[in-house]
């Protein structure tokens, strides 16, 4: 049997700073449709999430509800770890930064910088804002702001260690221009060189004196590692790397694609890449940076009541039904909205009127006209037969480029194009008429394409919807897991055999009653 090919896929380790909002989740959503679609076509795809347990901003929030903040983090991530669980997250390890297995690596990573030279002991003088653990300098605040959270920032000065940056700044360009794929889309890239690189690279402060919640430098031990070396770690340190056994570290790294919001780009693609550099590891083969989910009035938070859960929109629309709406809200080049407004369209227009009334039909009039056979192919014998096969293939190709350039959104964009056509070709044919003609011909060709058809969408729904997808092969009657495959695309006219689609068709999305559930879901957001 032939290897499987390693594909290694990285979400950021959360800060369980508070409860997962619909944003929030987006990165892990986007990861998880991102694995099955890869194990789908025969990868060896192995995903990692976890927690970033670590750092002041922990501690702080901890203190402030009475707890350690080791039991506060504990409790944190079984909470993180339900929440993947109702969200179907499949995701492979969990790693959070305070275990062992991770500190203990960490501690070797930065001895190792400072036997290198690459950490050296200076004195840090700037502004820091604590919520970000990040010192800024007075060009880089804005009104006199944290320039990424937007509040206060304070004067501090502490004795510190420094990473070289400066040293690897040549070397990290060089990396950009050889390797194209590295960063997704392209234009964060540009925006790295001109808003950091370009300017000058500072070197970083990569130690902490001003609280303990970390991991102590192994040589300094009045010194924490700053949150970010240790964060970003996270994704060789779960993989075994200077451990006793690193089997997975020599499977699976460099890193396929490794997923992060635009927040997070510049640590992602500066700082990252440098370290790994400095380790003598390769980076990622690739970081996909994704933009935000917005509300209406700017970012979600619990001051301003527009927060959105995933829970909500879930036991009440169901798991498909969310995740299809966060993948299809953000587009490439700009933040994606969410409106209560915009979901309940969504659910009406995209999931109930195009997909769910599709497959209702196609069940329906196989029944209707077939006793529930669906008819064999005999050569096209309607005029759109051809155009709806060339549609199916063409966007099927056009939805493996958009996955190639992990555009999710775009992609979904593509079965939906599969979809409309397919419901064109039910107006443009009129089945009912050729039934009344008694055209059995072309009413059997009309049947079978449309079967066909949908079989493309269903396969190509796997990844993002799962359920949907095999509910859809479930009323066509296409149980075999052979219909299910990524190679079952090769072929439009696959031999299908006898199939029989169910009695009575079970509808894949009730409409919703629009104005209701708008002011459903506003209520639920003030809770
Ligand atoms: N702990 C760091 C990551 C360290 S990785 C070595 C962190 N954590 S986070 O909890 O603040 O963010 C987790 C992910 O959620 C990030 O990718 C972030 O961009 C993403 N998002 C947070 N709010 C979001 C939206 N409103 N929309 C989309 N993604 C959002 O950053």
């Amino acid at each position: 049997m032939q290897e499987r090919k390693p594909f290694y896929i990285t979400t950021p380790i959360y800060y369980p700073s508070g409860k997962f909002h619909i944003g929030t989740a987006y990165t892990t959503v986007a990861a998880d449709a991102l694995k099955r679609y890869k194990l789908l076509q025969g990868y060896d795809a192995y995903m990692l999430t976890g927690l970033d347990e670590h750092g002041q901003k922990i501690e702080t929030v901890a203190r402030e509800k009475g707890k350690e903040p080791q039991q506060y983090v504990d409790e944190m991530a079984d909470e993180a770890k339900r929440l993947w669980k109702t969200m179907d997250i499949n995701y492979d390890d969990f790693i959070r930064t305070t275990e062992e297995r991770h500190m203990k690596v960490v501690q070797e990573i930065f001895d190792y910088f400072m036997d290198t030279g690459d950490i050296y002991k200076g004195e840090y003088e700037g502004l820091y804002c604590t919520p970000c653990e990040t010192f800024f300098t007075e060009t880089q605040l804005v009104d006199g702001k944290c320039p990424d959270c937007g509040r206060e920032v304070k004067p501090m000065k502490e004795e510190a260690y420094f990473f070289n940056m400066k040293k690897y700044a040549k070397k990290l360009l060089e990396y950009y221009d050889s390797h194209p794929d590295f960063v997704k889309p392209d234009y964060r890239k540009t925006e790295m060189i001109n808003n950091f690189i370009k300017p000058g690279l500072e070197d970083l402060c990569v130690s902490r004196t001003s609280f303990d919640w970390g991991v102590k430098v192994r040589k300094d031990p009045k010194h924490v590692v700053y949150v970010w070396l240790d964060a970003l770690t996270n994704y060789i340190t779960a993989l075994g790397y200077k451990s006793d056994d690193d089997h997975l570290f020599q499977k699976y790294w460099p890193a396929s694609v490794q997923i992060v919001g635009k927040d997070i780009a510049r640590f992602h693609l500066i700082y990252w890449p440098i370290f790994l550099m400095a380790l003598g590891l390769e980076p990622p083969k690739t970081i996909m940076v994704h933009n935000w989910i917005m509300m209406k009035d700017g970012k979600m938070s619990k001051s301003k009541g527009n927060v959105v859960y995933p829970e909500l929109l879930i036991n009440r629309y169901g798991l498909d039904a969310t995740k299809y709406f966060l993948l299809k809200a953000l587009p490439v080049s700009q933040d994606g909205l969410f409106t209560p407004e915009e979901f309940v369209e969504r659910f009406n227009i995209d999931l109930c009127n195009d997909l769910g009334n599709l497959v209702n039909r196609t069940v329906g009039m196989i029944n209707k006209y077939y006793g529930g056979n669906v008819p064999k192919y005999n050569s096209d014998k309607n005029e759109q037969d051809k155009d709806l096969e060339k549609v199916t293939i063409n966007q099927k190709n056009e939805f493996v480029n958009k996955m190639n350039e992990l555009q999710f959104s775009n992609a979904l964009g593509e079965i939906w194009g599969i979809i409309s056509r397919c419901n064109k070709y039910i107006d443009e044919t009129t089945p009912w008429i050729l039934a009344k003609e008694e055209n059995k011909e072309k009413l059997d060709s009309v049947m079978y394409h449309l079967v066909q058809s949908i079989r493309f969408v269903a396969v190509l729904l796997q990844p993002f919807m799962p359920e949907t997808a095999e509910s859809i092969f479930e009323q066509l009657g296409l149980t075999k897991s052979e219909y299910k495959t990524w190679n079952s695309l090769d072929e439009y006219h696959m031999e299908l055999g006898n199939v029989t689609v169910i009695e009575v068709g079970k509808p894949l999305f009730v409409r919703l009653d629009k104005d209701a559930e708008i002011e459903y879901i506003k209520d639920e957001m003030k809770k």
